[in-house]
């Protein structure tokens, strides 16, 4: 076994009403005059609102990009460093979703990086070409699902004309991405409506899940992963039917915190064929592995069947006998699910069976399900889809 490497690097601030703290955050961090990037539904459900009056009341002038699209693509990025460059900005804050958040940090990168963005794609080794120093960067999470304010990544879809492949969607991955502080306010969900609750949620959950149950030694991210599956098992169907529960809201985003803290091990199948769906039928990555993951939970199962007793324990099981405790495992995931109120097949989130083969050659071309527990062949990949149809 060659050598593990564990990273838990990012600063988080957490707390009901922490983005009172902004101001002081940002002076700490040598930011006099950010731009904050978001969406328009950021500034339309009056979060943005909230952040400026605290941005004003302390003084702190700042600029603002809110076009940022439900999948970032290149061109809002430049139109946000324009913004920037325009503002004679001097750091980040990025409002939002994983989509607002990963723009944030590609702005971030290109201040001081040259384009075109395309050469910072991992898979052509865009690691090595963050090379300089980037400006400060707070990441202000508004819902709890992708994490991504703990993490060093972003993807971004590149736009015609700026790329060799137009419409080509890459993952940005290099340690300097990750934000300077992610702030972390419960209270900014409150609004969240049950199904994007719902979706994101599952996302969170599906993180540790897998992160879990990938192959390689991390026990770090393992206990991470198995103790944020049970916090999002436990307050999920909660902070569904109750909105408003700050309780399970705090739970939920330190889940969503833990997911991806976690996966930095690793994910697995459910990720690979939810980023083989959400292209080919457009349907929400949280939502997508949500009506996954029974199928896939069962398909693991057996292959590590200690590591999913421990799930089912973590999930409130009780009993012995690792066998009875896996299979119980598979059967509360698959109630958490039915417990939400979404869809839980995939034709009806627009999924048509021709599609099948496209899923399947995509799902087999992304690389989380190298680590998932039991190997994935195309003719599994095609029966798990069929069984979630
Ligand atoms: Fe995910």
């Amino acid at each position: 076994m060659g050598a593990s490497e564990m990273f838990f690097p990012t600063h988080v601030v957490f707390g009901a009403g922490s983005l009172q703290e902004l101001p002081k955050h940002l002076e700490a961090l040598g930011a006099k005059s950010p731009l904050v990037v978001t969406d328009p539904g950021i500034v339309k459900a009056g979060l943005y609102g909230k952040l400026q009056g605290i941005l004003g009341a302390a003084g702190i002038a700042h600029a603002l990009f809110a076009e940022v699209h439900e999948n970032p693509v290149e061109q809002d990025c430049l139109a946000a460093l324009e913004a920037y460059r325009r503002a004679g900005a001097d750091s980040v804050v990025a409002m939002g979703g994983g989509s607002a958040m990963d723009a944030g940090k590609i702005v971030r990168l290109l201040v001081n990086h040259e384009g075109p963005l395309s050469q910072y794609d991992d898979l052509a080794g865009g690691a090595a070409k963050v090379v300089k120093g980037l400006p400060p960067m707070v990441a202000i999470p508004t819902t709890a699902g992708t994490g991504s304010e703990v993490g060093r990544s972003a993807v971004v879809t590149l736009g015609a004309g700026a790329s060799a492949e137009p419409h080509k969607k890459i993952v940005v991955f290099a340690p300097p991405l990750i934000p300077s502080i992610a702030l972390c306010d419960p209270e900014l969900t409150l609004e969240l409506p049950p199904r994007t609750t719902a979706a994101t949620g599952m996302d969170a959950f599906v993180h540790c899940l897998e992160a879990y149950c990938a192959k390689g030694f991390h026990p770090l991210a393992d206990a991470v992963a198995l103790d944020g599956l049970g916090r999002a098992a436990r307050s999920l169907p909660v902070a569904v039917a109750s909105p408003r529960d700050l309780g399970a809201r705090s739970e939920m985003m330190v889940a969503a915190i833990m997911g991806a803290v976690a996966f930095q091990k690793g994910l697995g199948a459910c990720h690979s064929l939810a980023h083989a769906l959400t292209p080919v039928c457009g349907v929400h990555h949280g939502l997508a592995n949500a009506i996954l993951i029974p199928h896939i939970a069962a398909f693991n199962g057996d292959a590590v069947p200690e590591r999913m007793a421990r799930v089912a324990l973590a999930m409130g099981a009780a009993g012995a006998g690792t066998r009875d405790l896996a299979h119980a495992a598979v059967a509360r995931i698959d109630s958490l699910v039915r417990s939400l109120g979404i869809p839980t097949s995939l034709r009806d989130v627009g999924l048509r069976e021709e599609q099948l083969p496209e899923v399947v050659e995509r799902a087999l071309a992304d690389g989380c399900h190298a680590l998932n527990p039991r190997p994935v062949t195309a003719a599994d990949f095609e029966s798990l889809v069929r069984s979630a149809l």
